[in-house]
């Protein structure tokens, strides 16, 4: 399974603050917005990940990132030029996800749940076996008009899924995490821009939904799930992840300790990072790992 990060948006929404620096390299709390996104990818046992970035971007995000190999992987870079869609990622990602199944994950979203990583793992898996075709999560909101909005029947099977709805059928967003066999390349070239001129992956889903090959697995309530696209969201998700981590004790979006974790690098090459980030709390939390 490939791993693409989506992180090339304007982030028009929250100028002033994004006209130096992109989105995703703002802070969430006490760490960079794009190693949240990456962790989840990690937490699924992706370790191939590309990450599409805004022009003129590619420095920063290689000095945050490198090529991955410091966290056991391999990160790759590609432009977009333009804003065209959020499924134009697979057009852009196609060399890159060859004949493989591939997890895109919006540059701006975080998850967090104890067994979320349990979780990603099964997907994982049966998207890899054939038993479904797509895999994308509904998540308990009590405004849903901002998002794709999926409906269930009473036996919690999908049936519909709209974008940013009027008039939402329910309360269950898609979040930003999406789970595809190879098919969704050619399901994406097909693909025609909605009114608001953009390839939707709402579209995407429906044709999936339409195949009858999308499966949609519900979050649980207390999961924490978040969109830091706004400067009101970007305060809320630093505010959650703070109070995660001081009530469990374990840090949320920490790559170095994912790799760690999954056996990725071992506890030399943890501590070495953790010697060079000393004198903050994060790196001193790498060094007790
Ligand atoms: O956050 C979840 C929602 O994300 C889903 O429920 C919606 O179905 C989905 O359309 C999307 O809605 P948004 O309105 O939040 O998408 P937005 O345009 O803000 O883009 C999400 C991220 O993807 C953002 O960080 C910018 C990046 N992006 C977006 C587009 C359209 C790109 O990198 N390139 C693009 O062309």
């Amino acid at each position: 399974m490939k791993g693409i990060v989506l992180a090339a948006g304007k982030g028009t929404r929250l100028y002033p603050m994004t006209l130096p620096v992109c989105k995703p390299l703002l802070p969430v709390y006490d760490k960079p917005m794009i190693y949240y996104p990456v962790c989840v990818l990690m937490q699924a046992g992706i370790r191939d990940i590309l990450v599409i970035i805004p022009p003129g971007e590619e420095a920063p995000f290689e000095r945050l990132l490198g090529d991955g190999s410091s966290w056991g992987g391999n990160i790759q870079y590609v432009v977009q030029y333009n804003p065209r869609g959020i499924a134009d990622a697979f057009e852009i990602g196609a060399p890159f996800i060859g004949n493989d199944p591939v997890c895109l994950v919006l540059g701006d979203n975080i998850f967090h749940s104890l067994p979320f990583e349990t979780q990603l793992r099964r997907v994982c898996r049966k998207i890899e076996s054939g038993e479904t075709g797509a895999t994308v999560f509904g998540y308990y909101v009590d405004d849903p008009r901002a998002f794709g909005v999926v409906e269930f029947d009473e036996n919690g099977r999908a049936i519909s899924i709209e974008e940013k709805p009027r008039k939402p059928r329910s309360n269950y967003i898609v979040p930003g995490l999406y789970f595809y066999d190879n098919s969704v390349i050619e399901i994406a070239e097909h693909l025609t821009p909605s009114a608001r001129g953009e390839l939707e992956i709402t579209d995407v889903n429906l044709t999936y939904l339409k195949q009858g090959r999308l499966t949609v697995e519900k979050l649980d309530r207390d999961f924490l799930w978040l969109d830091a696209g706004t400067a009101e969201n970007l305060l809320y998700a630093s505010k959650a992840v703070a109070d995660t981590q001081e009530t469990t004790g374990r840090y949320i979006g920490c790559p170095e300790e994912v790799a760690y974790n999954r056996g990725y690098i071992d506890v030399n090459d943890v501590h070495a990072i953790g010697r060079q980030l000393e004198q903050t709390l994060y790196g001193q939390y790498l060094l007790c790992l």
